[in-house]
């Protein structure tokens, strides 16, 4: 993973299905717009790109494999990892590289932890990061940790249909693997903080928020230590308050 040299920042937002991973990404690109002033843009995982279609179509069973008796088998774990890495690829360097060489922070709904803890279930670890090896590193990776119980009960109220990975023993073989490779990724270097996501929306918008400020007072710092940043931009940063009740209720809404 090669780390992002770009004037940008690159922001992931993670966690299980049902997590609430969407809307918090979500609030936090209105949250830089609105509060800081910030040009930012959400874009998510699988994408709307050619392999990403693929994707959606596979996850949700309407695209299947022929198989040797025409029996119309499940795609095979192995394409799908691949599928994820090219639509990956194809995210990075058609729609994520050109915001962050434009200076514009991006908040990416999934990434490769994604593919780290969902297809290492079936699938070997080392070769997952190899065939992501190429993706560029986050700046800053926040995982909404919620119990696969809990995602499930929120899933089965809120949707029509049942995913490839929405059921709880799958769920909580992920959840296990998230933190484990949060463990390894950590162990990297790489900063990846948890966030409790069993709250209400408000209040895990509130804790998001409280994590980007510390990154951005963290990477501040380091930038007035080569001599930029002022005291005030400081005071600036650690003064943003997140957004109220009633702008996420109008974000819903909206
Ligand atoms: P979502 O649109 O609800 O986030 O669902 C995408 C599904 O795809 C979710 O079950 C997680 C899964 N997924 C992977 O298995 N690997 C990946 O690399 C990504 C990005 C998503």
């Amino acid at each position: 993973m090669t780390s992002n040299r770009y004037p940008g920042r690159f922001i992931v937002l993670e966690g299980l299905d049902g997590s609430g991973q969407t809307t918090q990404a979500q609030l936090l690109v209105k949250w830089l717009q609105d509060k800081r002033n910030q040009p930012a843009y959400y874009t998510k995982e699988p994408t709307d790109g050619p392999v990403g279609a693929m994707l959606k179509l596979a996850l949700s069973h309407r695209l299947t494999s022929p198989g040797d008796k025409k029996d119309h088998r499940p795609i095979d774990p192995i394409t799908m990892a691949l599928w994820f890495a090219a639509d990956r690829a194809d995210h990075l360097y058609n729609e994520i590289i050109p915001k962050l060489r434009d200076g514009v922070t991006v908040v990416a709904d999934r990434f490769y932890l994604s593919s780290l803890a969902y297809q290492s279930i079936t699938l070997d670890y080392s070769w997952i990061r190899e065939i992501n090896r190429d993706a560029l590193r986050p700046d800053l990776t926040v995982f909404l940790d919620v119990p696969p119980r809990i995602c499930v009960k929120r899933m089965q109220t809120q949707r029509w249909h049942v995913e490839l990975y929405e059921d709880l023993s799958t769920l909580e073989k992920v959840g296990k693997n998230y933190h484990e490779c949060i463990r390894q990724l950590q162990v990297n270097g790489e900063r990846i903080e948890l966030v409790d996501g069993n709250k209400p929306a408000a209040e895990v918008h509130g804790a998001v928020v409280e994590r980007l400020k510390q990154f951005f007072k963290a990477a501040s710092e380091q930038q007035s230590r080569s001599a930029s940043a002022t005291q005030e931009q400081l005071a600036l940063i650690s003064g943003t308050d997140p957004l109220s009740e009633v702008e996420i209720a109008e974000h819903q809404e909206g």
